[in-house]
């Protein structure tokens, strides 16, 4: 995992892509089409470009375009860890501060991504914490947790390695379905936002 390829140009891909570009991986970020992006002054292309040039891709893409977008890009993901940081969040709006969701509590997005390209190695992770914290979080406690999930276990080693430099310490959750359980984490993460406008916290598990 030298080659890191973000497809997502938003906040969430830019700053993946500067925090990861600091630890010294080598990336570039892909949208629709190829343009320069806010606070990033790394390579840019397309999605299919980036995929293709990648040997680990990181889906930072609005939730509801992500099954579009990994089926475009999808023979480029073959054999690689593909980062899956989306979440199916639908255009309504939050009821009472809660998300609503076009996945139902017995599926889950990334099942549906892992369907679209099967050969590629699925990871959940960095769904469920505000881009703010997601590079170096500081908290008196000591590292927060990642929650992690994904059928192949090289991948996950690869991506819990990945975390553990971004500052994070990471649990193994299980395979590509426990994202059923890790998806709705980021409905409560957001509910202090909503009501509180609190939005630099983040979970962690004792044992
Ligand atoms: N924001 C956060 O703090 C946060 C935290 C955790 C997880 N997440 C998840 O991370 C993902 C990315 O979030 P974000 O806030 O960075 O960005 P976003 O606004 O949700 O997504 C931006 C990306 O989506 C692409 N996109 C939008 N409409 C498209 C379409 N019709 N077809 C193809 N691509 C399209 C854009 O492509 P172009 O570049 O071509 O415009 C851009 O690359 C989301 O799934 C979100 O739920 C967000």
């Amino acid at each position: 995992m030298k080659k890191i390829g973000i497809l997502g140009t938003g906040i969430v891909g830019v700053t993946l892509a500067n925090g990861f570009h600091d630890l010294g991986y080598d990336v570039q970020i892909g949208g629709r089409t190829k343009k320069d992006i806010e606070n990033w002054t790394g390579a840019t292309d397309t999605f299919e470009n980036v995929a293709k040039w990648a040997d680990a891709i990181v889906i930072a893409v609005k939730g509801e375009v992500a099954e579009e977008v990994v089926k475009s890009v999808a023979d480029q993901l073959t054999a690689k860890t593909v980062i899956d940081t989306t979440n199916p969040i639908s255009s309504d709006p939050p009821e009472d501060g809660v998300l609503r969701y076009f996945t139902d509590m017995n599926e889950s997005l990334m099942e549906r991504l892992q369907t679209i390209a099967p050969k590629a190695h699925f990871i959940k992770a960095f769904n469920s914490v505000g881009n703010a914290i997601m590079i170096k979080p500081e908290f008196s406690d000591g590292p927060p947790t990642m929650f992690i999930c994904g059928d192949n276990e090289a991948a996950k080693k690869d991506v819990a390695t990945l975390l553990q430099k971004c500052g994070w310490e990471t649990r193994d959750m299980g395979g590509v379905k426990s994202a059923r359980a890790i998806e709705p984490l980021c409905m409560l993460w957001c509910i202090p936002g909503f009501k509180d406008n609190e939005w630099k916290h983040a979970f962690k598990l004792l044992s």
